[in-house]
C-alpha cells in the first residue's frame, strides 16, 4: 500500500494525514472545501515544526513528509487510493453521504475505512462500495502521540481487508487491537462510563470539579483528570458517545448524567468553545462550578 486518502481535516484527519505522511505514504486530504484542506495541512506544518524545534524531527523529514500531503478540491480525487480512511464530522448521514461519493470512484480493491468513534460499522458499511472492503479504524487524539488503534470489524468486512489495514496501522508505529462492532468498542465502552460517573460525583456533591481531576490524576496515574480529559474530547462528544452505550446495550448503568447533559445543553463543549468544566479563556483554566 503507498496511497492513502483521508477525509476530513480536522483534528483527527489531521492527525491521520500527518501520521501516515511521515510514514512515507502519498496522502491525498480533502474536507469540504480545498481552503479547510488546505488549513488542516497548515495545522500539520505547525505540528511538524514543533518536532524539529524540539529536535525530535529532521528539517529534511518534515518537508518529505509535506510533500507527501496533497490537499484535494474533494473526494471525487480520491480514485488512485488504496485506502481511504474517513474521519469528517461523527454523524451518520454525513458519513453515508461521503461514502457514497467515494465509493463511485474508487477502484474495486480499495479498502474504505471509517474513523468513527461510535456508530455501528456493520451498519455505515451498507452506505459503503463493498462491504467487505470496508472497517473502522479507530485513532486516538492526539493522533501523533496516541499509541493504540482500534480495529473493528462488521459483519461483512473481509479477512484480507482486516490484515491490510492492521499492517498499514502496524507501519504507523501503533499498537493495534480488534474490538467487534458493539457500542463504543473498547476504549469508548471502558472511558465514556469512567467520565459519566465523574458528573454524576460531582452533580451528587461528592467532589468539585479539580478535586475529582487531582484525584484520578496522582491517585490512578492518568496523564489527564476526567473533567479535563472531557473537555478535550468535547463534552458534545463525550455526551454523544455516552447515549450510543445507553441506547445500543439498553443498559441503564449508561445513562448519561444530567451534569453532562446540562453543560451539553449550555452550549459548553470544552475546550473547543473555550468553556465546559474549566473556562479557558484566561491563561490558566478556572473550573466552572
Ligand atoms: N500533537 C502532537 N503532539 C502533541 C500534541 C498534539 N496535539 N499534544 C501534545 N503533544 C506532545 C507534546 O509535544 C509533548 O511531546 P514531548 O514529550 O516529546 O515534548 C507530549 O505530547 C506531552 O505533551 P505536553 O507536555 O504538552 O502535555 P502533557 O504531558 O499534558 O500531555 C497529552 C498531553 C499527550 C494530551 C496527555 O495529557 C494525554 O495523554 N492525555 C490523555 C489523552 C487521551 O486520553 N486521549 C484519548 C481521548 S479518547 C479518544 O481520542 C477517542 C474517542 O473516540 C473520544
Amino acid at each position: 500500500m503507498q496511497s492513502v486518502g483521508v477525509i476530513g481535516a480536522g483534528q483527527m484527519g489531521a492527525g491521520i494525514a500527518q501520521v501516515s505522511a511521515q510514514a512515507g505514504y502519498a496522502v491525498l486530504l480533502s474536507d469540504v472545501d480545498k481552503a479547510r484542506a488546505e488549513a488542516g495541512k497548515a495545522g500539520i506544518a505547525k505540528a511538524l515544526a514543533r518536532l524539529v524545534d524540539k529536535e525530535k524531527l529532521t528539517a529534511q523529514a518534515r518537508d518529505e513528509a509535506l510533500a507527501n500531503i496533497e490537499c484535494v478540491d474533494d473526494v471525487s480525487a480520491m480514485a488512485p487510493c488504496e485506502l481511504v480512511i474517513e474521519a469528517a464530522t461523527e454523524r451518520e448521514a454525513v458519513k453515508r453521504q461521503i461514502f457514497e461519493t467515494v465509493g463511485k470512484v474508487l477502484s474495486p480493491n480499495a479498502i474504505l475505512a471509517s474513523n468513527t468513534s461510535s456508530i455501528p460499522i456493520t451498519r455505515l458499511a451498507q452506505a459503503s462500495h463493498d462491504p467487505a472492503r470496508f472497517m473502522g479504524v479507530h485513532f486516538f487524539n492526539p493522533v501523533p502521540v496516541m499509541g493504540l488503534i482500534e480495529l473493528i470489524r462488521g459483519l461483512a468486512t473481509s479477512d484480507a481487508t482486516v490484515a491490510a489495514v492492521e499492517k498499514f496501522g502496524q507501519s504507523l508505529g501503533k499498537e493495534i487491537v480488534h474490538a467487534n462492532d458493539a457500542p463504543g468498542f473498547i476504549v469508548n465502552r471502558v472511558l465514556m462510563p469512567m467520565l459519566n460517573e465523574a458528573c454524576f460525583a460531582v452533580g451528587e456533591g461528592v467532589a468539585t470539579i479539580p478535586d475529582v481531576d487531582t484525584a484520578c490524576k496522582l491517585g490512578l496515574n492518568h496523564p489527564m483528570g476526567p473533567f479535563t480529559l472531557a473537555d478535550f474530547i468535547g463534552l458534545d462528544t463525550c455526551l454523544e458517545i455516552t447515549r450510543v452505550l445507553f441506547e445500543g446495550t439498553g443498559d441503564p448503568k449508561f445513562r448519561p448524567a444530567p451534569l453532562l447533559i446540562k453543560y451539553v445543553e449550555a452550549g459548553w463543549y470544552g475546550r473547543k468553545t473555550k468553556r465546559g468544566f474549566y473556562d479557558y479563556s484566561g491563561e490558566t483554566p478556572v473550573p466552572t462550578r
